[in-house]
């Protein structure tokens, strides 16, 4: 279950986040507005349920959300999608998993963990800019599903087809949004043509 999204606002602004020369409020405002989009789809795969609905001049059929939804970035890139998700579905509670990959063994570490209750009931959107190797994705989904998450979608701007294999294989039932799938991974881990360390451009630590 992988939905890549398409479009040509979306593409425009995957344009400008890959290239080199984007200022960092360019590179924020960008990510801000692929994370609406992102939150748009992940969003079309919360449950709900019909309600009644009385407008000034009848009643008609609604729709509302079940249970509780549950945003959880991935420190620290991931908090560039937050807010784009928090205007999407503002009833969400957000819990953070603080992860850094090593660099030589690629392999992620964490180093924070603070998440709301979590139940059957909660859906939980993972969000990450980077699914590369899918080792970071991996262990916060293993992190949420120990703490009670039954219901996982995990979110991403851009995939490496390794990383998405990954975390299918981890995590066959958990559902997989991502902006774009690129290539491959190059021999350092990063994804290629990607945009460099998601981390590093939007937090101007370059
Ligand atoms: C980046 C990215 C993902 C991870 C992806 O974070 O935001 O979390 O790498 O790589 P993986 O799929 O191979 O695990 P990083 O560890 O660099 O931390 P940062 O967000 O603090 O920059
Ligand atoms: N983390 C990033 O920020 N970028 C990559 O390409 C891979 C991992």
């Amino acid at each position: 279950m992988t939905t890549i999204l398409s479009g040509t606002a979306l593409a425009q602004d995957i344009t400008t986040i890959r290239d080199v020369h984007t200022s960092t409020p360019a590179f924020r405002d960008a990510v801000r507005r692929i994370g609406l989009h992102l939150a748009v789809e992940a969003s079309k795969h919360l449950p709900s349920h019909d309600v009644d609905v009385t407008t000034p001049l009848t009643t008609t059929a609604g729709r509302v959300v079940d249970g509780t939804v549950v945003i959880v970035p991935i420190l620290r890139a991931g908090l560039g999608l937050l807010q784009p998700f928090l205007d999407i579905m503002p009833y969400a509670s957000v819990g953070y998993i603080g992860l850094k990959r090593d660099e030589s063994t690629l392999e992620a570490e964490e180093y924070y963990q603070r998440l709301p209750p979590l139940s059957a009931t909660s859906t939980v959107i993972v969000i990450d800019p980077m699914l590369a190797t899918g080792g970071s994705m991996v262990d916060a989904i293993h992190a949420l599903k120990r703490a009670g998450a039954t219901s996982i979608i995990a979110v991403c701007l851009i995939a490496a087809p390794e990383g998405v294999t990954c975390v299918h294989r981890e995590h066959p039932n958990v559902r997989i949004v991502v902006a774009v799938q690129d290539e491959a991974l190059n021999e350092h881990g990063y994804i290629v043509p990607g945009l460099g360390d998601a981390g590093d451009r939007l937090f101007g630590t370059l």
